[in-house]
């Protein structure tokens, strides 16, 4: 009983730490940045779940794709208009070759060392913001989780109290790093938090906003819609400096 109480108040501890330390509003989107229409945009986690309809739904929408990669043979797909780029987000020098010509950026890190407390969601960050910077490159559209910030508990319950707690504490945390990182950027940037990731096929029926999420069941979304969503941040200021959930 008492070891449960323990780690209860863990639990509820490192929910209230994650809201804290993760991106929460109070820089309202601004509407005087005219919202641009990218043509040449870089992929970041290009070969994972997210990134591969990242990649693939921004082909069929006509843009040019750059992919950074530190597998190639992991990317399945092959396009005219798609660039590999071979390297690795923590190594700056990769970052900044890939960078080269791009209006925006759309990143889907992830990975999964989940029990060593890791910075390369918010160094991989960093090295991104920083090319984006020396390149001029107007936009971030990156993917982080709800459970952070201001969308904390919104994961439900089984995330708040067992995943979370037990299997992603240095995941999550590196997640607020990442966030606050993107928020203190000068780049125009809109953070995308989906639910429990599915790999279902698009459905376009999908809630966003700063509601989204449910502090008792786990909201679900399919990587094929929170890719659309996140496309769509490209050429929209409706959350430009916010961070949306998806569901
Ligand atoms: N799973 C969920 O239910 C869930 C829920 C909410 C949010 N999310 C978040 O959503 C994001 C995307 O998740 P996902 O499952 O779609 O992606 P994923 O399959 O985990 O893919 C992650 C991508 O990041 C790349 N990557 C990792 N380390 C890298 C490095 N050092 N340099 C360059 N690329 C690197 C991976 O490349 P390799 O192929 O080379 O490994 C892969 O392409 C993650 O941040 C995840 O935490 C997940």
């Amino acid at each position: 009983m008492t070891l449960f109480l323990l780690f209860l108040l863990y639990a509820v501890g490192l929910s209230i730490g994650l809201a804290r330390l993760g991106h929460r509003a109070g820089v309202p989107s601004s509407g005087e940045v005219p919202p641009q229409n990218p043509t040449r945009v870089l992929i970041v986690g290009a070969t994972g779940g997210t990134g591969r309809q990242l990649v693939a739904q921004a082909l069929e929408l006509g843009f040019t794709v750059t992919a950074l990669v530190r597998n190639p043979s992991r990317l399945l797909a092959d396009h005219p208009r798609l660039t590999v780029v071979v390297g690795d987000v923590l190594d700056p020098t990769s970052v900044e070759a890939a960078m080269r010509g791009q209006e925006a950026v759309l990143s889907a890190l992830g990975h999964k060392r989940y029990f060593h407390p890791t910075r390369i969601l918010s160094e991989g960050t960093s090295n991104i913001l920083r090319a984006v910077e020396i390149h001029r490159v107007r936009r971030l559209v990156c993917e982080t989780s709800l459970g952070i910030g201001d969308s904390a508990g919104r994961l439900g319950l089984y995330y708040t109290l067992l995943v979370i707690p037990l299997i992603l504490p240095f995941y999550f945390l590196d997640k607020t790093r990442q966030e606050r990182i993107i928020a203190g950027s000068k780049v125009d940037w809109v953070i995308v938090r989906p639910g429990a990731l599915t790999n279902g096929t698009k459905r376009g029926r999908l809630r966003h906003g700063s509601s989204v999420g449910s502090f008792l069941g786990t909201v679900r979304v399919s990587r094929a819609d929170v890719a659309e969503f996140m496309l769509d941040q490209l050429a929209s200021n409706e959350y430009l400096r916010t961070a949306p959930g998806v569901a």
